[in-house]
């Protein structure tokens, strides 16, 4: 977690919702980390940590950072208390918790059985309740026929599929959406960008065709990234791979023409000072603006280091 400072204010509305797991819950979380922990890369993890205590520290603390940084964003865009949101490639639950907090209907889905039974145990640790599903995101309108979704988040998952899940998924969750629905994307790293700080922590790493990006793969400093140097390109996609408005323009319509209600990063900006004058001192603003020379047409939202943005469905 950044210190307070980057924290922007949030209303006690929602702070008053936020919660913490049980101990004793905490403990059965801890018994199924270690059960995955032997059966290695069984879990979606972003940290390094491969300990269970330190697993879970991992997220708890990726599921306070949304508590504080993403669930104002959303409940701005659309009151989370009663909305009906799909979360897709759900993991262990660090969205999906923080949105049950506020009393949203989520569904999530996942390819992964144990990184669902993590989210279940989590949730039952707090007292809350989602429906949980294992459905491969290309498969959504199958699930779901019928209903439809206030809202339908990719929330650090659409960099971890193939191109063909990229597009299927997004067509799919685009045709589920109510009208004025909103889909959104958090956390995915933007193709370009000129440093890759999410995978490989690689200069101009996004940039690079499969083919050259796996055996480059042994130059990262992360040794969970060296091992891609021996394995296909899937595993590269499952990794983490960028992605950028051309899969939403693929997908859905072209990038002009999109619709964005809203971008993370300039909300964060707008309610926090030392945030805003960090950006405007930054390099990244630099290059943010001459990326978006090119396509101005595009909003400012897809030239940001990580795609974070709330799409309206007309
Ligand atoms: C890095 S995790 C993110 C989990 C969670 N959203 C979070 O923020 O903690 C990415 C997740 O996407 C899931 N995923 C990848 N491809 C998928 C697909 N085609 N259908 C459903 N889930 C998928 C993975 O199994 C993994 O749990």
């Amino acid at each position: 977690m950044k210190t307070a400072l980057s924290t922007p204010w949030i209303s006690s509305r929602l702070r008053r919702r936020f919660g913490a797991p049980e101990e004793q819950g905490r403990q059965g979380i801890l018994t199924l980390l270690r059960d995955e922990w032997r059966s290695p890369g069984a879990i979606d993890r972003e940290g390094e940590d491969e300990q269970p205590e330190g697993m879970l520290r991992d997220l708890e603390e990726r599921t306070e950072r949304n508590r504080r940084l993403v669930i104002p964003w959303l409940d701005a865009a659309r009151r989370l208390a009663g909305a009906k949101i799909l979360e897709v490639g759900c993991g262990t639950g660090c969205g999906v918790i923080p949105l049950a907090e506020q009393g949203a209907e989520v569904t999530g889905v996942d390819l992964r059985d144990d990184s669902l039974r993590v989210a279940e145990a989590r949730l039952a640790a707090q007292h809350l309740s989602a429906r949980l599903m294992n459905v491969d995101a290309q498969t959504l309108s199958t699930h779901f026929a019928g209903e439809s979704f206030d809202m339908i988040l990719f929330w650090a998952s659409l960099e971890h599929m193939t191109p063909a899940e990229r597009i299927a998924s997004l067509r799919e969750a685009w045709d589920l959406l109510s009208s004025g629905g909103l889909l959104g994307v958090i956390d995915t790293p933007n193709r370009l960008w000129d440093f890759d700080a999410h995978a490989s922590r690689l200069a101009f790493y996004h940039w690079l065709p499969s083919q050259i990006a796996l055996p480059f793969a042994a130059r990262s400093s992360r040794p969970s990234c060296r091992a891609l140097a021996d394995g296909d390109e899937e595993s590269l996609c499952r990794y983490g791979r960028s992605v950028s408005f051309h899969e939403f323009a693929l997908a859905i319509a072209p990038a002009e023409s999109l619709q964005v209600v809203s971008g993370l990063d300039e909300f964060l900006r707008r309610r926090n000072l030392p945030r805003l004058f960090r950006r405007l001192l930054s390099s990244d603003r630099r290059y943010s603006g001459l990326i978006r020379r090119r396509c101005p047409q595009i909003h400012r939202a897809f030239f940001e280091e990580s795609l974070q943005l709330l799409l309206r469905k007309p």
